[in-house]
This record gives structure tokens, C-alpha cells and sequence, in this order.
């Protein structure tokens, strides 16, 4: 079983990494290098997040120590909604290369296909309770992306949450320099997202799982929402292996060449969720898995379902 999907810029991403949505500044230094320690080279962070600088900290003190080398590692940031025009987004990137103190990314993605107002709000709302855009094109944007590419600042570049319309327009966009390199996109069993993610394969763009668990330390939880750890049909199959639940739902996402990237703070589960390379899902549990499927987001972002490039009114 590969470790890594190629990229269609020949690079080769590590199909397990560490995600830091939601890992406070205080927690995440150290789950980054307990992640490296683990074997983890992968590592996923975004702007937004508001912990880069103790990301990168994880990073550099594993470096210092001699366990990896930067070249070894890969690491994925995005920009945020605020910045999407296209003369912004290059301090974006600088600002995120300076917190994580390193000279380039592996991967820049566009985190929303959705420009917000920009401004020191991450979220600007409007009396409504909904993002107040701005008025910006993700294909101008992606412009400002590919600059990047050119001026060394990061290898490759791409896009998350984008749907099949969005990314079927960046693909026409006349004068298109780079297609994007990956699409990130909220995947699991009450998400499984198979006609995306056959779309974004045929079309040489690889695509990572985000919220592979469910993500149930999200903010916005509900006690009656669907939890996937405690799913009594997944954990019988997780029994079947002597596996944990987290194990099966990452392993799931490996099995079918996505990259995935469980999140977590504790050590413990940090290690456990990259012990996934020893047992094999049987094509029947695979189906089984794919039948959960309910089309049910974590992550539907909805103070964004009035904006022109809001991603989730079509089927996918
Ligand atoms: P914690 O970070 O406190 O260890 P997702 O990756 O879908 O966003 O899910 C992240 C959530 O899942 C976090 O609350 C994290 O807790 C929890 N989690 C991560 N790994 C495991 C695991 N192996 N078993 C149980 N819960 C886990």
C-alpha cells in the first residue's frame, strides 16, 4: 500500500497528516513533533487557524533535534477568504512562511472559493449573521496563486472546498498556468463525496479528507448531531481487525488514495492514528462503508450560503 499519492507536479504527498484545525497554541508544538516523532511528514495547517507560529516551532524543534530534514517533510497551509485579491495574496503567503519560519510550502491551497471583506475581521458579518464578501473571482485569485509557484515561495498549489463547478471553471480559465494540485474537502463515511472525488481523480487532481473523524470537537456540535467514533457499524469492523474506529475511518480514506488528515493533540491517539499501514479493509467493508454515506457536513459553513461562490448548493 503506497505511503504517498503522486502529485500532478510529480511530487509525492504522504497519504497520512497531522491536522491542526482547532489545536490550540498551547497543545499543538507539542502533538507536531510528537506526530514526527510517530513517523508523520505530513503536516496540514492553515492561516486561519491562528497557530502557525507554534506549528512551525514543532517543526523547527524537530528539525534542530535531527529527526527530519525540511526536505523530508511537507507542509500544507492555505489562504484565507479575506485575502483573495489577487495583489493580497502574496503577503498572505509571506505572513504564513514567516510564522512557520520556513522559506517555502508544499502546498498552498485556496481555503474557501469564496472571498470575504477584506480586513482585520476573519469572519466579517454582516446584521444577518452572514459573511459580507468581497468583490473578487477565485480565478483572479488563482492568479495570484501561481505567482507564488513562480517566485519559489511554494511548490505547488490548490484548492479546498471547491465543488465540481468551481473546479470545471478553473480548469477553462483561458491563460491557466497550473491546474491545482489537490482539492481539500470535508470526506468521511456520513460523507463519502465519490462522485467528487472520482471527478477531481479523472481529472489528475488529488483530493485530501478533511474532518476524517467527524471532527467532534468542532465548535458548533450538537448533542443529537451523528457522532462516526461512537458508530456501532463501524466499530464492529474496527473490532474485526482489532482496530480502533479511528484507525478503520482513516484507513478507509488511504484505501481509496485519498490523503487524510486526523487531528488530534493527545500523543497517544496521534501515534494510534498513523498505525494504519498493518491490516486491510476487505472490498466488501469498503462497500459497506460507502453505504453509511448521508451526506451529512461537519463543516457546512453556513454563514456563507447567500455568496456567489458558496460551494455546497449543488450536489457536488
Ligand atoms: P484530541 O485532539 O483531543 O485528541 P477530525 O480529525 O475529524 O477533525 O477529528 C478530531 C477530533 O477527534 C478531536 O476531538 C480529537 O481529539 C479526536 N480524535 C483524534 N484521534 C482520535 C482517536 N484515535 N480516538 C478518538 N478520538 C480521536
Amino acid at each position: 500500500m503506497a505511503t504517498a499519492v503522486t502529485l500532478n507536479t510529480g511530487a509525492k504527498m504522504p497519504i497520512v497528516g497531522l491536522g491542526t484545525w482547532k489545536s490550540p497554541k498551547g497543545k499543538v508544538m507539542e502533538a507536531v513533533k510528537a506526530s514526527i516523532a510517530a513517523g508523520y511528514r505530513h503536516i496540514d495547517g492553515a492561516y486561519v487557524y491562528l497557530n502557525e507560529t507554534e506549528v512551525g516551532e514543532g517543526i523547527h524543534a524537530m528539525i534542530q533535534e535531527g529527526v527530519v530534514k525540511r526536505e523530508d517533510l511537507f507542509v500544507v497551509s492555505k489562504l484565507w477568504c479575506t485575502f483573495h485579491e489577487k495583489s493580497m495574496v502574496k503577503e498572505a503567503c509571506q505572513k504564513t512562511l514567516s510564522d512557520l519560519k520556513l522559506d517555502y510550502l508544499d502546498l498552498y491551497l485556496v481555503h474557501w472559493p469564496m472571498g470575504f471583506k477584506p480586513g482585520s475581521e476573519l469572519f466579517p458579518l454582516d446584521s444577518e449573521g452572514l459573511t459580507i464578501p468581497d468583490d473578487t473571482n477565485f480565478l483572479d485569485t488563482w492568479e495570484g496563486m501561481e505567482e507564488l509557484v513562480d517566485a519559489g515561495m511554494v511548490k505547488a498549489i490548490g484548492i479546498s472546498n471547491f465543488n465540481h463547478k468551481q473546479i470545471e471553471a478553473l480548469l477553462n480559465k483561458p491563460g491557466l498556468k497550473y491546474k491545482p494540485a489537490n482539492n481539500q474537502v470535508e470526506c468521511h463515511p456520513y460523507l463519502t463525496q465519490e462522485k467528487l472525488i472520482n471527478y477531481c481523480h479523472s481529472k489528475g487532481i488529488s483530493v485530501t479528507a478533511y474532518s476524517p473523524l467527524g471532527s467532534p470537537d468542532r465548535p458548533w456540535a450538537k448533542p443529537d448531531d451523528p457522532s462516526l467514533l461512537d458508530d456501532p457499524d463501524i466499530k464492529a469492523i474496527a473490532e474485526k481487525h482489532n482496530k480502533t474506529t479511528a484507525q478503520v475511518l482513516i484507513r478507509f480514506q488511504v484505501q481509496r488514495n485519498v490523503i487524510v488528515i486526523p487531528k488530534s493533540i493527545t500523543p497517544e491517539r496521534i501515534k494510534q492514528n498513523f498505525q494504519v499501514f498493518d491490516f486491510e479493509l476487505s472490498e466488501e467493508e469498503m462497500k459497506t462503508i460507502l453505504d453509511f454515506n448521508r451526506n451529512w457536513r461537519a463543516c457546512p459553513m453556513h454563514w456563507g450560503v447567500k455568496h456567489k461562490d458558496y460551494p455546497f448548493n449543488i450536489e457536488f
